[in-house]
């Protein structure tokens, strides 16, 4: 069942996006909408999960194990994915034990959830990390956090395609970069491997700027063979991960207000107004036309919506 029907990621549709503080700045954008790519395995999920889940099925799994915190979008749409192709789900937590939409989402879909704590969770790197869970769970399939990885990044590289395709039926023409939110860089690294060096990659960071993600970007692109790539990271995080303010909220209300486009505070809406910031300080020559990646992630929306609300209206 897995076999047949997860394998492809679902279609994204590309549009145009009318802002006008872009169009101040002389830049046309244009979104490629993962988050209308499944009412549930939405964003960047079904991409990065696809050839992690492909693997799971060569190997004969009957079930999958992963890890993420309270507000996961990997571990929601992996527990999907899991309900609806019939294959048993693991979720292993951050922290302890909170109610949170998502976390209801997970035990709806029927995932097991074990919670980690947080000096627990921190383990997960550890080479020795996957065996006690493995053998408490036998025959499942572990997938890195996030979905990461080089499988995870070569589900990405699709997305491209997807972009190529569409382009003539927007009237967009040829594109000169992309601007995506990053979180592990994974995303990224799978753009930039199937641009192979040809266009720049931007990445707007969720979290505090580190030399980890552009580590593990750089591990990505080295692991798939190519080098260098005019690849960017740009800080986005305003004050730390999954933080937001006033500015970010009426941001959001007023982008969707403008644009029709639903936007999240996390990833999207962060990587939106940095791209804002980026351009009004002359980041990008006037032409260039960008394709804006909706990397999803609405279902984590919904913890949030109180407090958005109270800072942006
Ligand atoms: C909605 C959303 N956007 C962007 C990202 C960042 O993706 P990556 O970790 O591949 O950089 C994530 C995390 O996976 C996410 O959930």
């Amino acid at each position: 069942m897995l076999e047949a029907l997860v394998l492809e990621p679902g279609w994204a549709p590309l549009q145009r996006l009318d802002l006008d503080w872009a169009r101040r700045a002389g830049v046309e954008l244009a979104v490629l909408r993962l988050d209308l790519v499944d009412p549930q395995l939405s964003g960047n999920k079904w991409f990065k999960l696809s050839h992690h889940l492909r693997a799971a099925a060569a190997s004969g799994a009957s079930g999958l194990l992963s890890l993420g915190g309270a507000h996961s979008n990997h571990l929601h749409a992996l527990a999907a994915a899991g309900c609806r192709f019939g294959y048993a789900t693991v979720g292993l937590l951050r922290g302890h034990p909170v109610e949170t939409p998502t976390v209801a989402d997970l035990r709806r879909f029927g995932m097991e959830l074990h919670w980690l704590g947080y000096d627990g969770y921190r383990q997960r790197h550890r080479p020795d990390f996957w065996a006690p869970w493995l053998e408490r769970h036998p025959g499942h399939y572990p997938i890195p956090e996030g979905g990461g990885g080089l499988a995870g990044a070569l589900g990405c590289a699709g997305m491209v395609e997807q972009v190529r395709g569409q382009l003539g039926e927007v009237g967009f023409g040829e594109y000169d970069g992309w601007w995506l939110a990053a979180g592990t860089g994974t995303t990224l690294a799978g753009l930039a491997i199937a641009e192979a060096g040809q266009r720049a990659v931007y990445g707007a960071l969720a979290g505090p700027p580190s030399h980890r993600v552009a580590a593990e970007i750089d591990s990505l692109l080295a692991q798939a063979g190519q080098a260098s790539h005019p690849y960017r990271l740009v800080d986005a995080s305003r004050d730390g991960f999954g933080r937001f303010d006033e500015t970010l909220a009426r941001f959001l209300f007023e982008t969707e207000r403008d644009s029709g486009l639903p936007l999240e505070p996390v990833y999207t809406a962060k990587a939106l107004l940095a791209l804002r910031t980026f351009l009004q300080e002359g980041g990008l020559e006037r032409g260039t036309r960008l394709v804006f990646v909706h990397t999803g992630g609405l279902q984590g929306r919904r913890a949030a919506e109180a407090e958005l609300r109270r800072l942006g209206t």
